[in-house]
C-alpha cells in the first residue's frame, strides 16, 4: 500500500517533470499540455506560444507572439471569438488536433480542424521561427497536418500565403481586430478576388475599400508595398492548383510584418532593434486616390504636389452631372461624348497609370499585345487591354468591358478605346484651342495687370479651369472667388500620424497640439487638432476654416486641408522642417545659425506677412497670439506666421479655462490688451516689436532679467538706446555678421511698435518702409511695461482676456 503510494507520487511527480520541461521548449507531444503561464520557444527564439491578455481587457487567448519584443506584439490569435474569462485554459495535442480546453469544465473552446485524418496517433505541435505554429505527424516530419499559416488573423507574415487553394478550396485571407483589445473578427479583410484576372482588395463586409490592383509580374499594379523595404523577394503563384501571393526576408533575422489595422489600413512593419520599436514602412491608403474609385467610372485619380485628390474624366468623357463634379463630388464619374462606332475605333496609350479594376476582366497567359489589340477591337463592349505580365517586353492579354474603374497613377500602361475622331482631336484641336484661349485671356490680362503695375500668374486648378493672379509686391489676389479646401479623411491622416502617437507630436499650440505626419507619397504635412471643447456648429466652423484657407502669402503658413469627422476637427498645413523661430533663436547654438541676414530676412518676412493680414488679403486678420514660436520656418530659414485666423474661430467660444492659454502669451501682449482686454492691429504691432527685440539680443522678454535693474527687455533696450548704447544688446554670437545700420534701425522700429499707446506705434506697412528705406526714423518714448508702471503690474487676469470680445473685430470681410 505504502509501496503503491510512493509509486504514485513518484509517477505523478515524473509527469509534472516532463511538463515542466516541455515548457521550455518548442514543441508538445499528445501526453502533454501547456497551461495559462506556461508556452512554447521556437528554437531560434524568434516566437512564442503561449496565452496572453490584450491591454484593456480580461479575457484571456492563445496567441503567438515576437520573443523578445515589447511591447507584446501579437501575429496569431487561436480563440479570436471566443475568450476565455479566466486561467483555466489548456492547449492540448489529441488525435483531433489541437484542442483548447476550458479546464474547469473541460470543454473545447476552439480546436484545429485537421485537414488529413493522422495515419498514426503520434502528433505532435511545434512552433517554427517563422512564427508558423504546426501539427505534424510523429513518424513522418515533412508532413504537416495543420498550420496557423493556414489561417492567417490580421498579420501577415513573410512565408504566409495570400490567396486559394483550388484543390482543397481553402481560402487565406487577412482580416482586421475588432479593437486593439478584442481579436475578434472585425470589418476588415485583405484578401484575393478572383473574379476575372485575381486582384488583390481590401474590403469591408462585401464592398471594396481598397485594391492593390493585379499581379504584373513584379508587384501588384497598385501598390508600392515594398518601395522603402527592398531586403525581399515576392512571389505570385497562379496555376491549377493554386493561386497565391508571398513575400520571404531575404535576411530571416529581420522582422517584417502586414497587418490590416482595426481602422481598415494596410499597414507594414519593420524592427528597428536598435531603438526597439516598429518603423512604419507602408500604410494604405496613402492618399485619398487609394480608395477604391473615389473619382467614379472612366476617371482618374491623380495626387499631384499634395495629398488630396484631383479627377479628371478620360479624354472623350465628360462628366455624368457637371454641377456635382465641379462641387468635388466624383461619385458619379465620366460618360463617353460621342458613342464608339465599334468597327471604326482606334486606342490610345495611358501611361504611369495604376491598372483599372479587374474585377470583370478576361485574360489569356498565352497571347500577345497584338492579338490582344485584335481581339479588342472585335468585341464592341471590350474599352481597353493591357499585357499581363510586364516582365521581358511584356506577355499575355488583359481586356476591359464596359466602365473602367478606380483608376489613378501608378506604373503600368494600357490602352483605352477611342474612336479615330478623338484620336484625331486630341492631337490637334483641344490642345491648340486651350493653348489658344490661354494666350488671349493670359494678353489681356497681363495688359490690365501691367496697367495696374502688378504682375499676371496664370494657373490651371483641379478643374482644369485657369485661375489667374496679380501680384503686387508680395501680396496675390486669386481672381477666381472660391477656393475649395479639400476635405481630407479621418483615416488617411490617422496612418499618416501613425494614429496621433506621441512619437508623432511635434508640438502645442494654443488650440491644440500638433502632429507630424507623413503620407505614403512622401507629402509630410502637419495636422492640428482642434481642442474638441469648442462649442461652434459644423457649418460655422467650415465657414470660417475656408476664410481662412482663402489667406495666402508666402509668408503664411498655407493650409492644405481639413477634416471633420467623428468629433475631431483638423487642420492640415504644409509641414515646416525647421520648426520654429524660438527654437532657434533661444538656444545657445542653434542661435549661430541665424546670422544677421537671415535674422533681417525673418523680420522683414514676418513684417510682409503682417501686412498681408492686416491689409491686402480680402478679410482683415488680427492674429492675436504672435510670438516667435509662432513663426516657423520653412526650409530656407524663411518665416511664415501659423496660427493666425484661428482666434475668432476658436477663441471665441472657448470656456473660460482655455481662455489664458488660447488668447495672447504673456511677454508679446500689449498693454491695452492685457489690461483692458481691447486689441486691434496694433495689439499685433506691439508683439512684432517684441519679437523684433527678442531677434535682435536673442533673449526672452519674458525671462529677461539683469543684476540689479528692475528691466525687461523692453525697458533695458529703450534703456541703452537712449544712452546710444544700442549695440549692447545685439546677440553676441552674430559677430561679424551685423550691419550696424540695419542693426540699429531694427532696434529703434522694435521700440516704436512697442508704445505705451496704440496711436504711437507705427502701423505695419510703414514698419515695412522704415525697415527697407533710410530716412531718419521717429524717437521712441520710453516703451509700455516700463519699470513696472501702475496701469501693467497688476498680474494679467485671465478674465480680463475674455472681456470686451463683442466690441472686436478680426475677421472681417472687406
Ligand atoms: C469554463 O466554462 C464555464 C461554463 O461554461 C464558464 O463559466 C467559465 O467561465 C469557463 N472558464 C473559462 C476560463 O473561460
Ligand atoms: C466567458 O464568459 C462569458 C460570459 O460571462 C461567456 O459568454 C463565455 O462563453 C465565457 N467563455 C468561455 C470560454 O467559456
Ligand atoms: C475559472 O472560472 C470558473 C467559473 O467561472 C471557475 O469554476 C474556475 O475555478 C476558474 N478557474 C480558475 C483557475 O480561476
Ligand atoms: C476531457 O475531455 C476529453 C475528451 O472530450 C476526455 O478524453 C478527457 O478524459 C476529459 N478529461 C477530464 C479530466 O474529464
Ligand atoms: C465598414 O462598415 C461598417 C458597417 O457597415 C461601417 O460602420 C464602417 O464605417 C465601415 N468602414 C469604413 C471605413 O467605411
Ligand atoms: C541579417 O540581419 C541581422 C540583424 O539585422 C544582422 O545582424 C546580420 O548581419 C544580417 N545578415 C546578413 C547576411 O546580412
Ligand atoms: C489563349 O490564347 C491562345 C492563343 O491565342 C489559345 O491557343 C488558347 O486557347 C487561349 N486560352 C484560353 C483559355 O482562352
Ligand atoms: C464580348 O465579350 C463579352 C465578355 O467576354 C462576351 O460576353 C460577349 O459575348 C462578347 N461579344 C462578342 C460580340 O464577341
Amino acid at each position: 500500500m505504502q509501496n503503491l503510494k510512493v509509486l504514485l507520487w513518484f509517477w505523478s511527480f515524473l509527469f509534472s517533470l516532463i511538463l515542466r520541461i516541455s515548457t521550455s521548449l518548442d514543441s508538445i507531444a499528445p501526453t502533454q499540455s501547456i497551461g495559462d503561464g506556461e508556452s512554447l520557444i521556437s528554437r531560434g527564439g524568434t516566437f512564442e506560444v503561449g496565452f496572453f491578455k490584450p491591454e484593456n481587457s480580461n479575457s484571456r487567448y492563445l496567441g503567438i507572439w515576437y520573443y523578445n519584443v515589447s511591447p507584446l506584439t501579437v501575429v496569431w490569435v487561436a480563440n479570436r471569438e471566443k475568450p476565455l474569462n479566466n486561467t483555466s485554459g489548456i492547449l492540448r495535442v489529441t488525435d483531433q488536433g489541437l484542442v483548447l480546453v476550458n479546464g474547469s469544465t473541460n470543454s473545447t473552446v476552439w480546436s484545429s480542424n485537421m485537414l488529413r485524418k493522422p495515419e498514426n496517433q503520434n502528433p505532435f505541435a511545434q512552433i517554427l521561427d517563422s512564427g508558423n505554429l504546426v501539427l505534424k505527424d510523429g513518424h513522418n516530419e515533412e508532413e504537416i497536418l495543420w498550420q496557423s499559416f493556414d489561417y492567417p488573423g490580421d498579420t501577415f507574415l513573410p512565408g504566409m500565403k495570400l490567396g486559394l487553394d483550388l484543390v482543397t478550396g481553402l481560402e487565406r485571407s487577412v482580416s482586421s481586430w475588432k479593437s486593439t483589445d478584442d481579436p475578434g473578427h472585425g470589418y476588415y479583410e485583405t484578401k484575393l478576388d478572383r473574379r476575372g484576372y485575381p486582384q488583390v482588395v481590401i474590403t469591408n463586409g462585401t464592398a471594396t475599400m481598397i485594391r492593390l490592383g493585379p499581379w504584373t509580374g513584379l508587384t501588384f499594379s497598385g501598390s508600392t508595398l515594398y518601395l522603402r523595404y527592398t531586403q525581399l523577394s515576392n512571389e505570385f503563384v497562379f496555376n491549377e492548383k493554386e493561386i497565391f501571393y508571398e513575400y520571404n526576408l531575404l535576411n530571416t533575422s529581420n522582422f517584417v510584418r502586414i497587418v490590416v489595422t482595426t481602422w481598415g489600413n494596410l499597414q507594414s512593419f519593420h524592427w528597428l532593434r536598435q531603438t526597439g520599436s516598429w518603423e512604419t514602412l507602408l500604410s494604405i491608403p496613402a492618399t485619398q486616390c487609394d480608395k477604391y474609385a473615389v473619382c467614379g467610372a472612366n476617371s482618374i485619380c491623380s495626387v499631384f504636389n499634395t495629398a488630396f485628390p484631383t479627377c479628371k474624366c478620360l479624354n472623350g468623357f465628360v462628366p455624368k452631372y457637371p454641377e456635382k463634379w465641379e462641387e468635388s463630388h466624383w461619385s458619379d464619374g465620366c460618360v463617353r461624348i460621342t458613342p464608339l462606332s465599334c468597327s471604326k475605333d482606334g486606342f490610345k496609350k495611358l501611361t504611369n497609370m495604376v491598372l483599372p479594376d479587374t474585377s470583370s476582366s478576361w485574360y489569356n497567359k498565352t497571347m500577345n499585345l497584338q492579338e490582344c489589340e485584335d481581339l479588342c477591337l472585335k468585341n464592341c463592349s471590350c474599352t481597353a487591354y493591357a499585357n499581363l505580365d510586364i516582365r521581358g517586353g511584356g506577355s499575355g492579354c488583359l481586356i476591359w468591358f464596359h466602365d473602367l474603374i478606380d483608376m489613378k497613377e501608378g506604373v503600368n500602361e494600357f490602352y483605352i478605346r477611342t474612336t479615330i475622331s478623338e484620336l484625331d482631336d486630341n492631337q490637334n484641336n483641344n490642345s491648340i484651342k486651350k493653348k489658344l484661349a490661354v494666350i488671349i485671356i493670359g494678353s489681356a490680362l497681363f495688359i490690365m495687370c501691367i496697367t495696374l503695375g502688378m504682375a499676371i500668374y496664370v494657373w490651371r486648378n483641379k478643374l482644369e479651369k485657369l485661375e489667374i493672379f496679380c501680384w503686387k509686391q508680395n501680396s496675390c489676389e486669386s481672381a477666381n472667388e472660391d477656393i475649395d479646401l479639400p476635405s481630407i479623411d479621418l483615416s488617411t491622416i490617422a496612418s499618416a500620424t501613425n494614429h496621433f502617437s506621441s512619437g508623432n507630436k511635434v508640438g502645442e499650440g494654443g488650440f491644440g497640439p500638433v502632429y507630424k505626419g507623413v503620407l505614403a507619397n512622401g507629402v509630410e504635412i502637419a495636422v492640428k487638432r482642434l481642442s474638441k471643447n469648442s462649442q461652434q456648429g459644423l457649418q460655422e466652423f467650415k465657414t470660417e476654416v475656408q476664410l481662412i484657407a482663402k489667406l495666402q502669402h508666402r509668408n503664411l503658413v498655407k493650409l492644405l486641408g481639413c477634416c471633420i469627422q467623428q468629433k475631431e476637427k483638423l487642420l492640415i498645413y504644409e509641414f515646416m522642417p525647421n520648426r520654429s523661430l524660438d527654437y532657434f533663436i533661444f538656444d545657445g547654438s542653434r542661435r549661430k545659425l541665424l546670422d544677421w541676414t537671415k535674422r533681417f530676412q525673418i523680420i522683414s518676412g514676418t513684417a510682409r506677412g503682417l501686412v498681408y493680414l492686416h491689409q491686402d488679403s480680402r478679410l482683415r486678420v488680427i492674429h492675436r497670439d504672435l510670438k516667435t514660436s509662432n513663426i516657423l520656418l520653412d526650409k530656407g530659414m524663411d518665416p511664415k506666421i501659423s496660427d493666425f485666423g484661428l482666434a475668432r474661430t476658436f477663441g471665441g467660444d472657448q470656456t473660460v479655462e482655455n481662455t489664458k492659454r488660447v488668447m495672447g502669451t504673456h511677454g508679446y501682449i500689449s498693454p491695452e490688451y492685457a489690461v483692458h482686454g481691447s486689441f486691434s492691429m496694433k495689439s499685433d504691432v506691439f508683439s512684432f516689436g517684441v519679437i523684433v527685440l527678442e531677434v535682435v539680443s536673442a533673449r526672452k522678454n519674458r525671462e529677461f532679467s539683469i543684476p540689479h535693474q528692475d528691466l525687461n527687455l523692453l525697458g533695458y533696450a529703450w534703456k541703452l538706446w537712449s544712452e546710444e548704447k544700442s549695440l549692447e544688446l545685439v546677440d553676441e554670437s552674430l559677430g561679424d555678421s551685423i550691419v550696424e545700420d540695419q542693426v540699429l534701425r531694427c532696434i529703434q522700429i522694435g521700440l516704436l511698435c512697442v508704445q505705451e499707446r496704440p496711436e504711437h506705434r507705427p502701423n505695419m506697412s510703414s514698419v515695412i518702409h522704415m525697415l527697407n528705406d533710410d530716412k531718419p526714423l521717429s524717437r521712441p518714448n520710453q516703451p509700455a511695461f516700463y519699470p513696472h508702471q501702475e496701469s501693467s503690474s497688476s498680474p494679467i487676469n485671465n478674465e480680463m482676456f475674455s472681456r470686451n470680445e463683442a466690441s472686436i473685430t478680426l475677421l472681417e470681410a472687406r
